[in-house]
C-alpha cells in the first residue's frame, strides 16, 4: 500500500504545484507533505497516513488542479537496477500495486535534461509491456480498463512505478497533448487556444460547441494566432487588437478587425458564444474584464489567459478565481469553470468559463 502520489508540472512550477496540492488535500482533511526539486518538473505528496492517498484520489478531480499535468498513485522509488535487467524489479514492484490494468506509460518529468532518458523510455516500452501482458498485469487487449500503468523514470537507474485512474487523470502521455504547428497559423500561440479545446471541452461536446458559424470575439487578437483557431472552425470572429492582424485571416471574410481598447470594446448584438482573450495586462484586471461579460451576458463560454503574478502565484491567482467565482454566483449566474496551466503557457494559466442556463420545467 502506498502513502504517495506523483504530479508532474511545469519545470519551475514545482511550488505552485506542491502548494496547490497541499492546500487542496487539507480542505478534504487530507493531510501530508509535499518534497519538491527545483526544475524538477515534479512534485512527491507523501499523505502522512497511509489510507488517505486512496481517499485523496477519489475525492480530488484532477480537473481541480491547476499545476499538475498528471496525478499518479506510485510506490517507493526502485533504485539501482542491473542495466541487464531493469523489467524484473518494475514488474515485481506492479505486481504488488495493481492487477489487470488497461495501458502503459512509461514516462520521464518534461525538462529538457530529460529529453535523453525520454528516448530510453521508449525503448524500454515495447518489451515492458510484453512481460506485463506476460504476467496478466496488463490486459491483452487495449481496452477500456480504468487502470493506467506509470512507470515514471527520474535516471536511467531510479524510477517509480504506479497507476492512475483514465477517470481522473490526463489521457495523454507526460499529460501533454501532442498538437503539430499549422504551417500557416499566423502565430505560435495558436496552439495554446488548440490545446485549451483538447483540455477544456469533452471531444464528444467539439461538435456542438465548436460550431460551425457561431460568433466569436477575440480580444488581444494580434497577429492572429487564436482568431485562427476560430477561422479553422468555421467561425465569424471579432477580432479586437490595435495591432495588425494576418492579411491571410482578413482574406477569408470571417474576421472583422476593431482597431480599439478591449476593455471598451462591447458586441453589438447579443449572439456572442465565444469570448476569447489573450490581453498582457494584470491578471485581476482581465478577470474583472471577463467576469463583465458573463454578468452582462454577452457571451456564452470563454477561454482566457491570465499572466501570473510574481510572488505567491498560487494564493494571488486562488484569491483572482474566488473572486470572479463569488461575483458570478451573487448574480446568479452558473458557470463551470476550470483553470489549468497549459504544456504552451509559459508564466500564466488559462482559464475555461462555460455558462450553465437552469432548465425551466
Ligand atoms: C500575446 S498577444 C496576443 C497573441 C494572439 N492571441 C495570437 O494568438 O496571435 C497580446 C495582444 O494583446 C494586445 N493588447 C494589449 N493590450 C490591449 C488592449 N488594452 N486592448 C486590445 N488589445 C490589447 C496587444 O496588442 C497584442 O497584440
Amino acid at each position: 500500500m502506498s502513502n504517495k502520489i506523483a504530479l508532474y508540472c511545469r519545470s519551475g512550477f514545482e511550488k505552485e504545484c506542491a502548494e496547490e496540492i497541499t492546500d487542496k488535500a487539507r480542505k478534504k482533511e487530507i493531510f501530508g507533505f509535499a518534497q519538491v526539486k527545483k526544475n524538477s518538473g515534479y512534485v512527491i505528496f507523501e499523505c502522512y497516513k497511509m489510507k488517505d492517498v486512496n481517499k485523496l484520489i477519489h475525492q480530488l478531480s484532477f480537473r481541480e488542479l491547476i499545476f499538475s499535468r498528471q496525478i499518479i498513485i506510485i510506490g517507493e522509488l526502485l533504485k539501482d537496477f542491473s542495466e541487464k535487467d531493469r523489467i524484473t524489479p518494475i514488474i515485481d514492484s506492479l505486481s504488488n500495486q495493481i492487477k489487470e490494468a488497461g495501458d502503459l506509460r512509461v514516462e520521464v518529468a518534461d525538462t529538457n535534461e530529460s529529453k535523453k532518458l525520454l528516448r530510453f523510455c521508449r525503448k524500454l516500452t515495447v518489451p515492458l509491456r510484453h512481460a506485463l501482458k506476460e504476467k496478466k498485469i496488463l490486459l491483452t487487449k487495449e481496452c477500456l480498463q480504468p487502470i493506467v500503468i506509470h512507470v515514471f523514470f527520474i535516471t536511467i537507474s531510479t524510477c517509480y512505478t504506479g497507476y492512475s485512474y483514465s477517470i481522473n487523470n490526463s489521457p495523454f502521455y507526460m499529460g501533454i497533448p501532442r498538437l503539430k504547428f499549422p504551417s500557416d497559423a499566423p502565430s505560435r500561440s495558436t496552439l495554446k487556444l488548440e490545446e485549451a479545446f483538447h483540455i477544456f471541452i469533452p471531444y464528444n461536446e467539439w461538435e456542438q460547441r465548436l460550431q460551425s458559424g457561431m460568433n466569436a470575439v477575440d480580444l488581444g487578437a494580434c497577429p492572429g494566432g487564436w482568431t485562427y483557431q476560430l477561422v479553422k472552425r468555421n467561425m465569424i470572429v471579432h477580432a479586437v487588437d490595435n495591432g495588425e492582424i494576418a492579411k491571410s485571416l482578413i482574406d477569408t471574410g470571417q474576421v472583422r478587425h476593431h482597431r480599439i481598447d478591449a476593455f471598451k470594446f462591447q458586441p453589438k448584438f447579443n449572439n456572442i458564444t465565444w469570448l476569447m482573450c489573450d490581453v498582457v495586462e494584470k491578471p485581476a484586471k482581465v478577470a474583472a474584464l471577463i467576469t463583465k461579460w458573463l454578468l452582462n451576458g454577452w457571451c456564452q463560454s470563454a477561454i482566457f489567459n491570465l499572466k501570473l503574478p510574481m510572488k505567491k502565484r498560487y494564493e494571488n491567482l486562488s484569491h483572482i478565481l474566488y473572486k470572479m467565482q463569488n461575483q458570478l454566483k451573487q448574480k446568479k449566474v452558473n458557470v463551470h469553470m476550470q483553470t489549468k496551466q497549459l504544456y504552451h503557457d509559459r508564466e500564466e494559466v488559462t482559464v475555461y468559463v462555460q455558462r450553465i442556463y437552469n432548465r425551466v420545467l
